[in-house]
């Protein structure tokens, strides 16, 4: 399979800047026409990036900026009504939501990330 072209890919933080189990990066992407807020975490080593959207009610997890984790640093906790994340798949492990983060795809290379871009999911353009 031809590998998918580069222009697909945007970056978006150092790698240092993602700590496993620490404050995320946060970062606007275009969602289906619509500026939405997402997020970059780390976690057991990888990196994961997911829109910053609760599954539960439209709200942004974090209450604190850029805290997306719970105090054990294993889940990712909406702030709003409580609702679990698996921060690994975005899949919904407790509380209100009803199913899971919408993921982006990350690339990490040369110390830095990216993300991919994908039908419905656009850089913002200014
Ligand atoms: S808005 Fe996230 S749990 Fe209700």
């Amino acid at each position: 399979m031809a590998p998918a072209p580069d222009d697909d890919l945007h970056p978006l933080c150092h790698s240092r800047d993602l700590v496993d189990g620490g404050k995320g990066v946060s970062f606007d992407v275009n969602y289906a026409g619509q500026t939405c807020r997402a997020f970059a975490i780390r976690h057991q080593g990888r990196a994961h990036a997911y829109l910053n959207r609760c599954t539960h009610v439209a709200m942004e997890l974090d209450w604190q900026p850029d805290h997306f984790f719970d105090d054990s640093a294993s889940w990712l906790l909406c702030a709003t009504h409580g609702a679990v994340y698996d921060p690994g798949s975005g899949e919904c492990r407790g509380g209100p939501c009803r199913g899971g983060l919408f993921k982006i795809e990350l690339v990490e290379h040369d110390g830095v990330v990216h993300w991919r871009s994908q039908y419905h999911l656009k850089p913002v353009e200014f």
